[in-house]
């Protein structure tokens, strides 16, 4: 598994070669369950932690695959999606497809998908009924109406172009490296998926992400801290000296940033959030703090100890 990944990180500038990692959904209906799942546990968490309202402007750092998350967010009454992303994994037809199985989920007021069906995913929720109490047929009966599928179907078509009259907007920027991209102070709320612990520079991110956000806006982080299958154990990237960790990133343009809870809870402070809900998950499994390379094994016994995390805030 390591040799794969090195082999692949070393190959990343040659044209024409492909990165080994697969697209790991690649059927529609998969995919558009996970993006529905994904969306829906991010907004009944938010809800339960202090959002008020279905935000109008949302933007998603590192969709992946495919815009089914924050088209989920679209079909929940949102007006604006953006999503940015570095490698352009996400097209137009893949889009299209997943986002008619969204349309059908919704429909249907479909249960979130939970852990039997998605048992790493997180964030986890008490329980997976669908969020009627957030969404109810009035807003569903605006946000399916025939018309505004249309107008979704044809911006997919087309993620350049400008606002649709009524406001409709999607915008996929990839590769994404200017916080210009987005108007400052236009978004109520950003979201991000097994993203952060991926993302090079992370004062860059979330600079911008403080700048694109309102005053008041939301955020909803879901970060994996785990080795992502460069050591058995959970714990296990760190264990790497950083000349061997350079090797393994190889050319890539993003890998793991092997940073700990503590460096994102510092830096959303930084940047001007409160936060306003923490959810650690704990790990079992673990190499032991001697075991680990030398800025590694300094960690708090918290960073030591948590393998992932949800982190909510509110700009100030
Ligand atoms: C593990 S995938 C997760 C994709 C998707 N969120 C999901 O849940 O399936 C990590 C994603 O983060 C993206 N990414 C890495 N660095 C990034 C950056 N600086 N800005 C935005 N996206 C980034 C990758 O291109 C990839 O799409």
């Amino acid at each position: 598994m390591l040799l794969k990944i090195v082999l692949s990180g070393m190959l990343q500038e040659i044209p024409g070669f492909k990165s080994l990692r697969p697209r790991v959904r690649q059927d529609p209906g998969f995919t558009a369950r996970y993006c529905y799942s994904t969306w829906l546990r991010h907004l009944v968490a938010s809800f339960k932690g202090g959002l008020q309202k279905i935000p109008e402007a949302v933007a998603e750092l590192g969709p992946g695959d495919s815009l089914g998350t924050g088209l989920a967010a679209i079909l929940s009454g949102a007006a604006r999606f953006y999503a940015l992303d570095i490698l352009p994994y996400a097209d137009s037809g893949q889009n299209l497809r997943v986002f008619e199985e969204l349309v059908e989920l919704f429909k249907a007021r479909s249960p979130v998908p939970g852990n039997d069906e998605f048992p790493d995913l997180k964030p986890p929720l008490e329980d997976y009924p669908f969020p009627s109490w957030i969404l109810s047929e009035a807003l569903l009966k605006e946000s399916l109406a025939a018309k505004r599928l249309e107008a979704i179907r044809q911006i997919l078509k087309n993620t350049e172009r400008k606002p649709v009259p009524g406001g409709l907007e999607i915008r996929y920027f990839v590769p994404w490296c200017d916080p210009g991209v987005i108007q400052e102070q236009s978004l109520d709320m950003i979201f991000s998926q097994a993203v952060l612990e991926h993302v090079t520079d992370l004062s860059l991110a979330y600079g911008a992400m403080s700048r694109w956000l309102k005053p008041g806006g939301w955020m909803s982080h879901q970060i994996d801290f785990k080795s992502h299958g460069t050591s058995k154990y959970w714990n296990g990237h760190w264990r790497y000296p950083s000349w061997a960790w350079d090797m393994i990133t190889g050319k890539r343009k993003y890998f793991l940033n092997r940073q700990p809870c503590s460096v994102h809870l510092a830096l959303h402070r930084e940047h001007g959030f409160e936060i306003t809900g923490e959810l650690r998950y704990a790990a079992t499994e673990t190499l032991s703090r001697h075991q680990l390379a030398s800025p590694f094994r300094n960690f708090s016994e918290a960073d030591f100890s948590t393998s992932g995390v949800l982190i909510q805030s509110r700009k100030k």
